[in-house]
C-alpha cells in the first residue's frame, strides 16, 4: 500500500496517545510522522521507536500530511480542518466540533462506512458514549427498527482527557493517605469523583438536559440516518478509569421474540454478545484496549411491549475515539 504522511494534532494527549500504538500496530502505513500539541509546554512522543518533539500546528506544517487526525480541542480542529480539507488533505477529527455539521460525515465504518466519500475529505468521529449503542443495536435497528431508546450511562474517568484521569487517581491517594481531598480547583468534574459518581457529564440547557445527552441524541440519530427515533438518557460520571458502560431500553416498531433479537445481535459487526446472563461484559474486563463492542443481559422489559434491554461495555479511548480514527483512515486509505 502507498505510504501517507500522517500529523496528529494532540499527540501527547489521552486519545493520542492511544492513536499513535493504533497506527503502529496496526501497520498503517506511514510515511512521515508530524506530531503537534497546544506548544504551551515541551512534550514529546515516541513512534516507531524513534523520539520526536511536539509542536504547536500551523496551516503550513499541517498541509505536509496526507492525513491530520484531530484529537486536540474543538477550536484547534474549527480553525484547520475545513481549509485543510478544501485544499484536498483528509481530517479525521475527534472532537464535537462538526459532528453535528450538514455534509460532514459521522462515522463508525462497521455501522455506516459507506458514508465515506472521496469528495468529503473532512470526517467527524463521534462521542464515545453512544458509539456502543450504535454499534450494539445497528443490526436490530435496523431489520425490527427502534423507535424509542432509553440510557443510562456509566462514563468512565478517561473520557474526559488526562487530567481528569489524574485527578481520581490524586483523590484516591488522599484518601487512602486519610488527608483532605484536594480542591477541585482544574474544574474537570463538578463534583468528588473517587469513590463517589455524578449525573452530570458537561453543562445543562435550559430543559435540564447536559451536554452529553443532548449529543448522545443528536449524534446516534445522525448516525443511524433516523431522525424519528426518540432518544432520552441520563449520562453518569462513574470512578472508572476506562471503559464506557450502558444500561439501555429500545423499543421496537413491531413484535419480535428475544430469540430473533439474540441471532441478529450474534451476527452484528464489531459487536460481541453474550447470551448467557451470567456473562455480561464489565469495563475492567472488556474496556481496556478492546477493539469490538461488548453485550450481555438482553431480555424483555416488563415497562411495555417491545421493549427490551440490554447491557453494553466498550472502551471509550479504542472503539469510542482512537482505534474508530483510524479505522477510518484505513477505509479511506483505500478509496
Ligand atoms: N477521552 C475520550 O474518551 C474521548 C473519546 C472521544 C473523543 N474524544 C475527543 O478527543 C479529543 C482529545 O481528547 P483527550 O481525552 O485525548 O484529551 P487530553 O488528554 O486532554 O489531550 C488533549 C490534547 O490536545 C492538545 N491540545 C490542546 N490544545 C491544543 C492546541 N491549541 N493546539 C494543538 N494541540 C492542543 C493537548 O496538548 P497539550 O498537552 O500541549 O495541552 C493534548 O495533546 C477531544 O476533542 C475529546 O473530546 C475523547
Amino acid at each position: 500500500m502507498r505510504k501517507i504522511n500522517v500529523a496528529v494534532v494532540g499527540a501527547s494527549g489521552m486519545v493520542g496517545g492511544e492513536l499513535l500504538e493504533l497506527l503502529e500496530s496496526r501497520r498503517f502505513p506511514v510515511g512521515e510522522f508530524y506530531p503537534f500539541n497546544s506548544g504551551k509546554k515541551p512534550a514529546s512522543v515516541f513512534f516507531r521507536g524513534k523520539k520526536y518533539a511536539c509542536a504547536a500546528p500551523s496551516f503550513g506544517s499541517l498541509k505536509r500530511a496526507g492525513i491530520v487526525f484531530f484529537v486536540s480541542t474543538d477550536e484547534v480542529a474549527g480553525k484547520f480542518a475545513p481549509r485543510l480539507a478544501a485544499a484536498g488533505t483528509w481530517c479525521i477529527d475527534d472532537s464535537s466540533r462538526f459532528r453535528l455539521e450538514p455534509g460532514v460525515p459521522l462515522v463508525i465504518p462497521e455501522v455506516n462506512g459507506a458514508e465515506l466519500k472521496p469528495v468529503k475529505k473532512l470526517i467527524a468521529g463521534p462521542n464515545c458514549t453512544l458509539t456502543g449503542a450504535a454499534v450494539a443495536l445497528a443490526g436490530i435497528h435496523r431489520k425490527f427498527r427502534v423507535t424509542e431508546l432509553r440510557l443510562a450511562t456509566y462514563q468512565a474517568v478517561s473520557g474526559a482527557g488526562r487530567a481528569a484521569m489524574g485527578r481520581l487517581e490524586e483523590e484516591l491517594k488522599a484518601h487512602f493517605k486519610k488527608a483532605a481531598a484536594p480542591k477541585l480547583k482544574d474544574g474537570k468534574f463538578p463534583r468528588p469523583i473517587a469513590f463517589n459518581l455524578f449525573p452530570q457529564v458537561g453543562g445543562f440547557d435550559a430543559e435540564g438536559h447536559s451536554v452529553e445527552e443532548n449529543k448522545v441524541e443528536a449524534e446516534l440519530k445522525k448516525i443511524w440516518g433516523d431522525k424519528k427515533i426518540r432518544i432520552s438518557s441520563t449520562a453518569v460520571r462513574v470512578p472508572v478509569l476506562r471503559g464506557h458502560s450502558l444500561a439501555v431500553w429500545f423499543k421496537l416498531a413491531r413484535p419480535c421474540s428475544e430469540a430473533e433479537l439474540k441471532k441478529e445481535l450474534l451476527r452484528t459487526p464489531g459487536l460481541k454478545f453474550f447470551a448467557k446472563p451470567e456473562d455480561y461484559p464489565t469495563p475492567l474486563e472488556n474496556g481496556l484496549r478492546t477493539k469490538i463492542v461488548y453485550a450481555g443481559r438482553l431480555r424483555r422489559a416488563k415497562t411495555a411491549a417491545n421493549e427490551f434491554q440490554l447491557w453494553i461495555v466498550s472502551d471509550n479511548l479504542y472503539k469510542g475515539a482512537a482505534l474508530n480514527s483510524v479505522q477510518i483512515a484505513e477505509r479511506i486509505a483505500g478509496l
